[in-house]
């Protein structure tokens, strides 16, 4: 063998989404295609986003473009706004900038996780969890989701814990259900997880990932587990609420709750490991438009209009959906409950949604809904009729 034991792993774990990643890339060539697959943006990127970066990249000193760790400033505008999110004391150095929530993730599991040590992730979630443990080393242990609800199973995780667990990462908003959890599920996680770190007699860290934490429907709250459990870390990144994942930006935040002699630690750790995971830093003209950046945000409104029109529609015709919370994706059971062959018959007619085998869920299917409100009109026909053939 050519690749490394991790690469094979990492590879094989992800080759349904890279393969499936090839073909809808071919997409762009077919002007006619409606792509509801990854969360791409349809539309012309956010003023505010295009004005930020015009703004700083004019050089002003000598070390403009010289090596950049975590800018001052950004991890500033960071802390107060988390601090603003989320009440709870967040300082500037509990900030690592990072090449999105990717960069924080990998930041997480080198600076907290042992080769061989288990990594407790979700089912369905993101697919990317799987490969990136694998090249980190780690060891991945799925831990289901409610059945139906997906809301978040707390029996489930503690089931799959074990004396090698060394993390537990969690998903709110959740990709791909769209669910938010509240903060009776955390402080349920968080009395498992001191059990379990106790009689391991070693700790288990949560991971928070919320890069869609920002993009929620109606009003409802966010509560995040660093307000549970104290030895949690938050990735975060810019990537969804800006809807431009090509910009990388995003960071790792401890937090505030740590004992302090941990959280110093911590804190002094993040830039030598940040470089050793492969500067894993931003670059210069994302951390500096990072004040700026706090506050861009795709349109809230439209996206839940378009929300309701496609959870409408497909709720009314009689599939089992998922009504979205939160995130820009909807998930739904496949009519017939074949969600390769409902995605197939779509994709013959020019529509491609993401099947749910990507998630390990086969009778499922995802619609982005970073697609444009006439695509979705386009498109429901389509949907409908070949449910009704389907069914
Ligand atoms: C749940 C989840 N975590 C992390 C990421 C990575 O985000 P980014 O590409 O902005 O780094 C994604 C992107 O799809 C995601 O859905």
């Amino acid at each position: 063998m050519v690749m490394s034991t991790r690469a094979t792993e990492a590879k094989a774990s992800v080759d349904i989404v890279t393969n499936f990643l090839a073909r809808v890339q071919a997409l762009t060539d077919d002007p006619d295609a409606l792509d509801f697959t990854f969360g791409n943006p349809h539309e012309f990127p956010l003023p505010g986003l295009s004005a930020a970066i015009r703004t700083q990249i004019e050089p002003r000193s000598v070390d403009w473009f010289a090596y950049k760790t975590s800018e001052r400033e950004a991890q500033e505008a960071v802390a107060a706004g988390l601090r603003a999110e989320l009440g709870l004391a967040f300082e500037p150095e509990d900030i690592a900038m990072t090449q999105g929530a990717f960069g924080a993730i990998s930041l997480a599991f080198a600076l907290l996780a042992d080769a061989g040590d288990e990594v407790v992730i979700p089912v369905p979630g993101w697919f990317c969890y799987e490969p990136m443990l694998h090249a980190a080393n780690l060891v991945p242990v799925r831990a289901p989701l409610a059945d139906g609800s997906f809301e978040l199973d707390v029996e489930a995780i503690a089931r799959v814990l074990t004396p090698r667990t060394r993390m537990v990462v969690v998903n709110s908003p959740a990709n791909p259900t769209g669910r938010v959890y509240p903060k009776a599920a955390w402080d349920a996680l968080a009395d498992v997880l001191e059990g379990a770190s106790q009689a391991n007699g070693r700790r288990i860290w949560l991971l928070s990932d919320e890069p869609y934490r920002r993009i929620r429907f109606d009003g409802i709250e966010f509560a995040s587990p660093a307000g549970s459990y104290a030895s949690t870390v938050i990735d975060y990144s810019y990537a969804k609420v800006m809807l431009a994942p090509g910009q990388r930006l995003g960071y790792l935040a401890l937090s505030p709750m740590l004992p302090a002699a941990e959280r110093a630690e911590l804190q002094a750790a993040l830039m030598p490991i940040g470089l050793a995971i492969g500067w894993g830093f931003p670059d210069a003209i994302m951390q500096y438009a990072v004040p700026a950046l706090e506050t861009v945000s795709l349109d809230l409104a439209e996206l839940t209009r378009k929300r309701d029109r496609l959870y409408g529609a497909l709720s009314g015709a009689g599939f089992e959906v998922t009504r979205p919370e939160g995130t820009f994706y909807l998930w739904g059971r496949a009519p017939g409950g074949d969600g390769h062959a409902f995605c197939d018959a779509l994709a013959q007619r020019g529509v491609h949604l993401m099947p749910g085998k990507l998630f390990d869920q086969p009778h499922h299917f995802r619609i982005s809904l970073t697609a444009t409100m006439d695509m979705i009109e386009r498109a429901l026909p389509h949907i409908l009729e070949v449910a009704a053939d389907l069914r």
